[in-house]
């Protein structure tokens, strides 16, 4: 019997997002979705041999700034030519987007701090921070994060005092100079060869923008991304809101321990490390050594390895221990029916992992896993929120909830995301 389940808007009003991945779209309105095909004869390669985001690489290359504007130029007539051709052949972006992110990929790659390899401390800390704490809240074996010497180099461009004003200026500032100062030196994080050959990717051969630039801006975070790990998605933030709108509720929960299943980027884990009183921890579990680097990476990044710890398995598989301790658990896991990836945005569907897409016939082959781990897993009174690919996909997964032998979940609820689609399914472990 098909049961009515609640279905509530988020009272929270907007995304906090910057908004750089608005032309990335596989989350579909169940009522609208489009699924229009997309060139299959795109050739997938890149030139990420250099794995640093643009925007942490060291300013060793210069130009003037009227070749600067002269590359600017040819890149804005590549994003012109595209005119709404990808938009009408599947969704995609046209020339107003590109020239968009032309000028953010500008803001990445123009330097406001001199070149220097010095001095080398952490992201907002000293280099003590570098030494890792291990945190002890789970007996299973933690994931071993990314090498010191990447952590390093990144340290490498921090702190960096600008000694010369003109040094420090950004893309936006000097943009718009009047022609006497063309001849001014721009430090650059990339040589100009090298952005002709991403700009190339990113319009020709729709890598996308974040794969190109090396991150992606979620919530009030900058994450590293690149291939093999899903770009997260604006609608996913949202999940931070719900799960902060429990813990108003129910401050305990913040004191206990979270689940991020399938972390990705490691979006949703430091989104919620964010937002836990510090008794709170999290576990950050993927089945992809990508996903795990790149996680590992981020996490370090916003200083949160104690608090959050990386585990390889498949869902709960590496959380035994956990049997009824968790006090919520949180995940957008692949959810898009099989027979709708070839069918998928080209930026989506010719770069990011299939298995962070790919949901099984339905979508729901992973959904409905969880939703039986979650059922041993959570503490009564936890909570579980997942996403889903939005609509009837989401009222099948509040049935599988609603209909499991013992009733372990209560107050099951339908929520929609920003945009009105039904989305996220809320439930209470009883
Ligand atoms: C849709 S992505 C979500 C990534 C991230 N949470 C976000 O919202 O941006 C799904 C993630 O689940 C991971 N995944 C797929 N199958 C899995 C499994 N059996 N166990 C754990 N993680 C899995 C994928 O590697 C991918 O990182």
């Amino acid at each position: 019997m098909k049961k009515a389940f609640t279905v509530v808007s988020s009272h929270r009003v907007a995304s906090r997002t910057a908004f750089r991945g608005r032309c990335l779209s596989f989350a579909s309105s169940a009522k609208s979705a489009v699924w229009s095909s997309s060139p299959r004869n795109l050739h997938v390669q890149c030139s990420s041999s250099n794995t640093l985001p643009l925007c942490e690489r060291r300013a060793v290359h210069t130009s003037s700034l009227e070749e600067l504007r002269k590359w600017r130029s040819w890149a804005q007539d590549k994003a012109v030519s595209v005119g709404d051709k990808y938009r009408i052949a599947d969704g995609g972006p046209d020339s107003h987007d590109l020239l968009r992110e032309l000028e953010w990929m500008l803001e990445d790659v123009v330097s406001h701090v001199p070149m220097s390899s010095s001095p080398h401390c952490m992201p907002n800390g000293s280099k003590d921070c570098q030494e890792k704490q291990p945190n002890t809240f789970l007996n299973a074996e933690t994931y071993d994060g990314p090498s010191e010497t990447l952590l390093e180099t990144l340290a490498g461009v921090r702190h960096v005092q600008h000694a010369d004003p003109l040094r420090a200026l950004k893309w936006r500032d000097i943009k718009n100079f009047e022609p006497s100062d063309f001849q001014r030196v721009v430090y650059l994080r990339a040589s100009l060869e090298e952005l002709s050959t991403l700009w190339t990717e990113r319009v020709q051969h729709r890598r996308p923008f974040q794969y190109v630039v090396g991150c992606a801006h979620w919530r009030d975070f900058v994450l590293f991304v690149k291939e093999g790990v899903l770009i997260p998605r604006p609608e996913t933030e949202q999940m931070i809101d719900l799960a902060q709108d429990l813990i108003d509720l129910q401050p305990n929960l913040a004191k206990g321990l979270w689940a991020d299943l399938g972390t990705g980027s490691g979006a949703l884990a430091i989104g919620l490390g964010s937002i836990l009183h510090p008794q709170g921890n999290i576990v950050a579990v993927d089945v992809s050594d990508e996903a795990l680097f790149i996680a590992s990476l981020n996490i370090q990044r916003y200083e949160l390895q104690d608090k959050i710890r990386v585990l390889k398995g498949s869902w709960f598989s590496p959380l035994e221990d956990l049997k009824g301790k968790l006090a919520g658990v949180l995940s957008n896991p692949p959810y898009i029916p099989s027979s709708h990836i070839a069918t998928l945005q080209a930026e989506v569907g010719c770069y990011e992992p299939k298995k962070a897409l790919d949901g099984g016939q339905q979508g729901t082959d992973d959904l409905t896993c969880i939703c039986e781990g979650a059922s041993w897993a959570l503490q009564s009174g936890g909570y579980m929120i997942l996403e889903t690919n939005g609509g009837v996909q989401a009222e099948t997964v509040a049935n599988v909830l609603d209909s499991m032998a013992g009733g372990p979940f209560c107050d099951i609820q339908l929520v929609k995301d920003y945009a009105g689609i039904v989305r996220f399914v809320k439930a209470m472990h009883v």
